[in-house]
């Protein structure tokens, strides 16, 4: 299996306080691979680092063997890196449709199949295509912020607690279309406090804490470690 994504030894600071403490972790091709933590672990301070939006004062970062520890955050995008942020941070004022082409932005041409294949997938967007974002409902906003993501290709998609705020239903409906583009190849990078869905759909998984990883290993052995139980399974 092809490493895609390697991050290696990074420590991120706001100011003096120390978010992310020597971090390393890996994504292959194909992968999906959590990170699970408590809030206020540093799950996003990671993600941003990955994508260029903060930067570490140590180690490095390489994205398909190469450095992106310095690459601005767009170029980080044309690379491949797509974010599902947290919050969605959907365009509220466009449309379903213009927020979806607003995803292709990194190339021209082709944007209609792509609308196809997003529209497949999120039947409900199509519905709603011509609607104005900010009425959507939440559960519709997350699948509008993957859809966006989706949209630009991405080599690696990388989603921050996608499930967060969403009743249980819509949950189950967005780990679903996970492992639908986990069967289609994509690879993902995947944030959640909701540490059982996130076991049960990941080939790798890395707890954090406190700013540190302290345990990884598959999906499968997490989902049965007790330290994970106590902490993150309710028992
Ligand atoms: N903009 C910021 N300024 C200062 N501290 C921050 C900022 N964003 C996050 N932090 C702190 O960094 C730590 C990690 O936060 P975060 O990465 O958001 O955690 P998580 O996504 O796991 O909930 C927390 O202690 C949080 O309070
Ligand atoms: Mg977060």
């Amino acid at each position: 299996m092809e490493e895609i994504l390697s991050v290696q030894g990074i420590n991120v600071y706001y100011g003096a306080i120390h978010a992310i403490k020597d971090v390393s972790l890996t994504v292959n091709e194909g992968e999906i691979v959590t990170l699970i933590g408590a809030n206020g672990a540093g799950k996003s301070t990671t993600l941003q680092t990955i994508s260029g939006l903060l930067r570490s004062k140590t180690g490095d970062i390489l994205f398909c063997g190469q450095s992106i520890a310095h690459v601005p955050s767009h170029k980080i995008v044309e690379r491949g890196i797509a974010q599902v942020p947290e919050g969605r941070r959907i365009f509220l004022q466009m449309t379903v449709q213009e927020n979806l082409e607003m995803g292709a932005f990194t190339r021209s041409g082709g944007v209609e199949k792509d609308l196809e294949r997003v529209y497949a997938l999120f039947p409900r967007l199509l519905e709603r295509k011509k609607q104005i974002a900010g009425t959507l409902s939440g559960g519709e906003q997350q699948m509008l912020a993957m859809g966006r993501a989706l949209m630009s290709h991405p080599k690696l998609m990388m989603l921050d607690e996608p499930s967060m705020g969403l009743a249980p239903i819509l949950v189950e409906q967005v780990f679903t279309i996970i492992r639908q583009l986990h069967e289609e190849g994509t690879t993902i990078l995947l944030v959640e406090q909701n540490a059982q869905m996130a076991l049960s759909v990941a080939d790798r998984a890395y707890v954090m804490e406190t700013g540190k990883i302290t345990l990884q290993g598959t999906g499968a052995e997490l989902a049965q470690s007790d330290q994970v139980k106590k902490a993150y399974l309710g028992g």
